[in-house]
């Protein structure tokens, strides 16, 4: 059970919260100092907003200092490798004008879109997952702040009368291990809030608001690690799930994102469109030649992060999907899940460093030999989308780091930036960017700390 004492002491501790952010943003100063890191390089330190007019030179490295993570709509539900807000507003600023028609081809939670609109730009957010188009939508979606008010205090309010009825069977769905990754209490809990939503008469995007609350507190309550990408149960975690948990969180978390909305709603732009696609890819974008006037991306990194395998109870539970989620593996570039009769041979992309790596590897492993040749020739796709879609002499910042497969270090940036050349683009710069607080923690050596961000033009 949830009591109303419970409500109001977590209706505290979120007014805690968001005074303690305003302190933070009100406190923060464009501060630029040059420091040195572990490794004895000199890196320019920026905090908070970052200057419109940086002056930036080739292998120039920074470490950006974010405040905004869980800002506006930023900070609704985790995502993996997500950009930190400050990069992307930064480059729409420079790059782009009002009104201007911005691409991300790989949109992920849609970071791009929600700065797109704050800086008065239209935005289109490619995603080739199903569940990061419904995060995406969800973030960018403006609510009627009235609406929300009421549909919020009465889930409140039906969240307090929880009892376990035969009726919640069906708002339970059917899925692999499903009562190993929950507790049964739980599940009866998130049931209970299911049905709930599902039960209001309102409209879908308030309804979608709250179902991307629900999903937001999904691996919390499972007995899987809440801290990695892959979704796993760890023993020696002892994660303590207790009953009423699921119910608490939600009411949290509902308090807390309703306050983000109600600030993004703000500054919400009066003539500005964005479209979160539900059907390009982006080897394949659905535009004409020449539409867009900026495009800004982050990539997947190779064999990193198994997006459909990270949200799988997110997914079953908001009945996304209901089977084996591998045909949705293979859309995603970057995938593991690839087939023998792929990785037999050697494949190679004709650019000299990767190419010997690939060699290198194929002698001890093909198939991740193979995973590496299909990374890059997907990439070089999208890169040749995003050129035929873009206006010429116009911007495309691709943000990568770099990553290690079987001892080899791939310099993604580099290779990246000599498939852009042979594609229609000139590289005119090139930067290195410390990566802060992400949700994971990708096995990356040394260097990997930095991530890079390439300005691309086309000719
Ligand atoms: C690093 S994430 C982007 C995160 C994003 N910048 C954000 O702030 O949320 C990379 C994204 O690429 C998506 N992706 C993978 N293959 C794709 C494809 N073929 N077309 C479009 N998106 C794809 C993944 O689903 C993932 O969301």
């Amino acid at each position: 059970m949830v009591s109303s004492t419970t409500i109001e002491q977590i209706r505290k501790k979120i007014v805690q919260k968001n005074s303690n952010l305003q302190k933070k943003l009100q406190n923060r100063l464009v501060n630029i100092s040059q420091i040195t890191n572990s490794f004895g390089e000199t890196l320019t330190r920026i905090d908070g907003e970052i200057p419109i007019d940086l002056e930036t030179k080739n292998n120039d490295r920074f470490l950006f200092i974010s405040y905004e993570q869980t800002r506006y709509t930023h900070g609704i539900h985790k995502y993996p490798a997500k950009f930190f807000p400050e990069l992307p507003r930064w480059l729409i600023k420079k790059y782009s004008k009002e009104n201007n028609i911005i691409l991300d081809p790989f949109g992920g939670s849609g970071t791009t879109s929600i700065e797109s609109l704050l800086n008065k730009r239209n935005s289109v957010s490619v995603d080739i997952d199903p569940f990061a188009q419904f995060v995406a939508k969800v973030k960018t979606t403006k609510l009627d702040n009235e609406e929300l008010e009421i549909y919020t205090n009465l889930l409140i309010e039906k969240i307090t009368k929880f009892k376990i009825t035969s009726k919640l069977n069906k708002f339970i769905p059917d899925f692999p291990y499903r009562d190993n990754w929950f507790n049964k209490e739980i599940i009866y809990e998130l049931a209970y809030i299911k049905k709930s939503i599902t039960e209001l008469d309102l409209s879908q995007e308030l309804k979608n608001f709250f179902l991307i609350t629900f999903s937001s507190i999904i691996r919390a309550v499972s007995n899987a690690d809440n801290n990695c990408t892959r979704t796993v149960i760890r023993k020696k975690l002892n994660k303590q799930i207790y009953p009423s948990l699921a119910l608490t969180k939600f009411v949290e978390n509902l308090l807390l994102y309703k306050s983000r909305i109600k600030e993004f709603n703000r500054y919400y732009p009066i003539n500005n469109f964005v479209e979160i696609t539900t059907d390009s890819d982006a080897r394949d974008l659905k535009y004409g030649s020449e539409y867009f006037d900026f495009a800004i991306t982050s990539p997947p990194y190779i064999n990193a992060v198994d997006y459909p395998r990270t949200h799988q109870l997110e997914i079953y539970w908001l009945e996304i999907e209901n089977g084996s989620l591998t045909p949705l593996k293979r859309k995603h570039i970057g995938t593991e899940s690839v087939i023998i009769k792929d990785y037999r041979n050697l494949h190679l992309i004709g650019i000299n460093e990767a190419d010997k790596i690939m060699k290198s590897i194929y002698k001890i492993d093909k198939r991740r030999a193979y995973i590496v040749y299909r990374f890059f020739t997907d990439m070089e796709k999208s890169i040749q989308e995003v050129n035929r879609t873009l206006k010429k002499d116009c911007r495309y910042a691709i943000v990568i780091g770099n990553n290690t497969i079987r001892g080899h270090n791939l310099e993604n940036w580099k290779y990246l930036m000599e498939i852009a050349s042979r594609n229609g683009f000139i590289v005119e710069k090139y930067f290195g960017s410390e990566i802060i607080k992400h949700f994971i923690k990708i096995k990356r050596n040394e260097r990997i700390n930095t991530d890079w961000v390439i300005i691309l033009r086309k000719k």
